[in-house]
């Protein structure tokens, strides 16, 4: 294998690390994405599924990809042929790689669209345009309809989020943004606290927390259950390429399953706090808890409109929203640029350009369907009705758990499981309970889910 597929590049410190993985997997997966859905899907069953999801199959997932990553120190396709022949096996398996590449392209182009309505919302704070609604929620409800059907302003934002991820990936991710997140994921964090207590005095916290954690499974339908699992994948950043990149990066004599605990701990822990902050408003508002991708941009305007400083506060909310999304599109977009330079043997600079006006040109599907233009109407039953929608569906809920169940297999069958415990730095009984998962639990679990939900099969 020639030396210009590795690379050689590591992170400065675990710390580094967890914290560019928190980055790339904290974004709108855990702020806007979550609250929705769990909306839609009925509350406390859907929680409660998802949860099991992250336990028992996002978290060994993260470890098998780190691990890949790695073993092969090279890009996901490469790290994957690598590992594949470090065990006598096919270099074919790569195809996973080029999968997750694929993945995460699709995400970024309709990611950064949404991240662009937080930009909006960032400069609509400054103004005083959400807080002169005086938390009036029919008020609320038509600016964020104005946006979003406004198809010149979903362009303008959604330009300059991709622009801004292009010129710093341009320049290398490393030191201005290790510099950055070390200081926002922090802020962030306090500031889903403030907001947090502010909706539970105000808002209607013992509704919102009955919601999110008496499971009703007579709310949860099998593509609900699909969606908690997909989720489970989109949130921690895996099936995209993302973390086996990130885990060539990786320092020899890190605890692969400590700091993947650890991220996914602090993604959780930022969803669930998001859906403490978001839902006491909603049910002391009289918002429907299936809004949709709104939820977010309608629901915290009411409370910012009404409390102390909610101008500032609002400005501050939406500013760590871009931030949050801002490091997960720089992740995204990493893993097609960074397979640019490898597969095509572009320059740097010139992958991320190519890269992101592929991403703006696919994002365009995504205004239009917002905007109403014919062309992103498309009718496509359970997977949605315009073009946001099914990509949405078709990233989350197929590719990205059709990519765990690859990964599964590919670590639990397909590669030594010696090699595999003596490489992973695993005691006997953390190995054990990581073979069990990627050799049955996850793989099952994903195929019955998967196959259920899509109606081969039915049980
Ligand atoms: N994990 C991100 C979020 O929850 O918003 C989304 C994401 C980022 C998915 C990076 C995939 C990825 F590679
Ligand atoms: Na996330």
């Amino acid at each position: 294998m020639s030396n210009n597929t590795s690379v050689n590049s590591r992170w400065s410190s675990n710390f580094a690390y967890i914290l560019a993985a928190t980055g790339a997997a904290v974004g709108l997966g855990n702020i806007w994405k979550f609250p929705y859905i769990m909306g839609e899907n009925g509350g406390g069953a859907f929680v409660l599924v998802y949860l099991l999801c992250i336990l028992f199959i996002g978290i060994p997932v993260m470890m098998a990809e780190v691990y890949i990553g790695k073993q092969g120190r090279s890009t996901p396709a490469n790290a994957v042929a690598k590992v594949a022949q470090q065990n006598g096996r096919s270099k074919n398996w790569a195809f996973i790689g080029a999968m997750g590449v694929l993945a995460g392209f699709l995400v970024l182009s309709f990611y950064i669209v949404i991240a662009g309505w937080a930009v909006a919302y960032v400069f609509k704070s400054v103004a005083g345009d959400v807080t002169a609604a005086g938390g009036d929620a029919q008020q609320i409800g038509e600016l964020f309809s104005a946006l979003t059907s406004d198809p010149k302003q979903l362009l303008a934002w959604s330009t300059l989020v991709i622009v801004g991820t292009v010129v710093v990936l341009a320049n290398g991710v490393t030191k201005g943004l290790e510099r950055v997140v070390r200081w926002l994921m922090p802020a962030l964090f306090v500031l889903l606290v403030v907001i947090m207590l502010y909706a539970a005095v105000t808002g209607d916290f013992a509704a919102a927390v009955s919601f999110m954690f008496s499971p009703d499974f007579s709310k949860l339908t099998i593509n609900g259950v699909l969606m908690a699992l997909g989720h489970a994948f989109f949130t921690l950043s895996l099936s995209s390429g993302i973390m086996m990149i990130y885990g060539a990066y990786l320092p020899e004599g890190t605890s692969i399953a400590r700091t993947s605990i650890y991220i996914a701990i602090a993604d959780t822990v930022v969803a669930l706090m998001a859906g403490l902050a978001i839902y006491p408003i909603v049910f002391a508002n009289g918002i429907e808890p299936s809004a949709g991708p709104g939820l977010l941009f309608v629901s915290l305007p009411i409370a910012f409109g009404t409390m102390p400083l909610g101008g500032i506060v609002s400005t501050m909310f939406f500013t760590m929203v871009v931030v949050a999304a801002f490091t997960s599109a720089l992740a995204l977009l990493e893993s097609s640029a960074a397979y640019l330079v490898e597969r095509r043997g572009l320059r740097r600079n010139v992958a991320a350009i190519v890269a992101g006006s592929g991403v703006w040109l696919l994002s365009l599907g995504t205004i239009g369907s917002f905007a109403g233009w014919d062309f992103a109407q498309i009718n496509a039953g359970a997977m949605g009705h315009n073009f946001f929608e099914i990509l949405d569906y078709l990233t989350a809920n197929i590719l990205l758990p059709l990519g765990g169940l690859f990964i599964t297999i590919f670590v639990g069958w397909v590669i030594q499981a010696d090699s595999l415990k003596h490489h992973m730095g695993l005691d006997s009984k953390t190995f054990q309970m990581f073979s069990k998962s990627v050799k049955f639990i996850s793989p099952i679990a994903i195929a019955v889910v998967f196959l259920n939900a899509i109606g081969w099969l039915s049980i």
